[in-house]
């Protein structure tokens, strides 16, 4: 991959960098205003950028393939990976229009390790990295909070993704050793350190479902008809409200729509005894709540795949191994798991390796 001189015949004005993150637990939360618990990984995205000043954005990448050009201001979706970029850019415009009107165009190389559908935000991570070099480019100061809305506004409102705000807000503001314990309904946030006693470990299935957004899509729609069959804003309502009252009235909705209730309402409540859980370093209770996780994102949400059910069933069963659970939006992608302190690479391996021998191909450790 020749570097950004070589392909663009000057040199950068600017660089900047997010990284990707695993959720921990709270899937499908943020988008009914629930608590979700990301954790950064040590794997990124990198944006180097050089203005122009003839309107035209060139972007060019080592992970994403084909280069892409548009005209500033003219932006329209084509289903290449170039939409990102493009709404971001657009969603800058709106937000921070002061910093935007210098803004006449860019040549940028994005470089990433980190695996695109994986369930490991490397959308969000592009457009952070991007938002970060735009602003270093143009002396521009946004804070972590707007720059995760105009990575949320890309998505939501250009490339057609109707995500929550989780993933931008873990780009801006996780860190690696620490979860990010962030209620995204008042965006209040805390860093929570891991038990010393415990390694993250991530394992990519390898499997990316080809209709996840219309799923994904789907599933946020039956969460909101189910909070307005109950008279809610959003299911963090039913979330906070007295259970066995909350659980009646759930059981009480038409499927599937009792199930997806029940599913985002039980994950709320599991994030914060997984929160409790992490600052006791009380493993088993964490074991516990993934597999709950798990079983809830399987039976209720109706998210996984068989591969990925299996891998985690591989995972749980491994003996350095405290809890697993899969892991983002679902439909392929990766898993979470928690092991014992200097044992999870071995297990990792160990894990692929009995995934593999099962006849499913492709699974790779991502952390450590
Ligand atoms: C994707 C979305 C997030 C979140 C997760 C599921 O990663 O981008 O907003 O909804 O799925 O927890």
């Amino acid at each position: 991959m020749p570097g950004f001189l070589a392909r663009f015949g000057v040199l950068p004005d600017s660089f900047a960098s997010a990284h990707g993150r695993v959720n921990l637990i709270g899937e499908h939360t943020d988008t009914s205003e629930g608590y979700v618990l990301p954790v950064a990984i040590a794997r990124h995205t990198r944006v180097e950028l050089a203005l122009r000043s003839d309107g035209i954005v060139r972007v060019a990448s080592n992970a994403y393939v084909g280069d892409e050009t548009f005209t500033l201001g003219r932006e329209e979706k084509r289903g290449t990976w170039g939409d990102y970029v493009q709404g971001t850019v657009k969603a800058f415009a709106q937000a921070a229009p002061g910093a935007a009107s210098a803004l006449k165009g860019f040549d940028a190389l994005v470089m990433s390790d980190l695996p695109i559908g994986a369930g490991l935000a490397s959308s969000a991570a592009l457009e952070v990295a991007l938002i970060r070099a735009l602003c270093t480019a143009l002396g521009a100061e946004l804070d972590a909070v707007t720059i995760a809305r105009i990575a949320r506004a890309a998505e939501n409102d250009f490339v057609g993704m109707p995500c929550g705000i989780m993933d931008p807000m873990a780009a801006t503001l996780a860190t690696t050793g620490a979860a990010l314990f962030l209620d995204t309904r008042s965006l209040a946030f805390e860093h929570v350190t891991l038990p010393p006693s415990l390694e993250l470990l991530v394992i990519d299935s390898g499997v990316t479902h080809a209709h996840a957004r219309g799923e994904y899509a789907a599933r946020r729609d039956e969460v909101a008809r189910a909070a307005y069959v109950l008279e809610l804003k959003t299911l963090r309502d039913a979330s906070d409200g007295d259970a066995r009252t909350t659980n009646a009235a759930i059981a009480l909705l038409s499927p599937p729509l009792d199930r997806r209730a029940r599913h985002v309402v039980s994950e709320n409540r599991r994030v914060l005894d997984a929160l409790a859980a992490l600052r006791g370093g009380n493993e088993a209770l964490l074991g516990r709540l993934f597999r709950a996780s798990h079983e809830s994102l399987r039976d209720d949400f109706e998210v996984t795949v068989p591969e990925v059910d299996r891998l985690v069933a591989i995972a749980q069963t491994d003996p350095d191994v405290v809890a697993a659970r899969m892991t983002g939006g679902g439909f392929g992608g990766a898993i979470v798991a928690l092991a014992r302190k200097g044992t999870a690479a071995d297990a990792g391996a160990r894990i692929c390796a009995r995934h593999a021998s099962g006849g499913d191909l492709g699974a790779s450790v991502i952390v450590p």
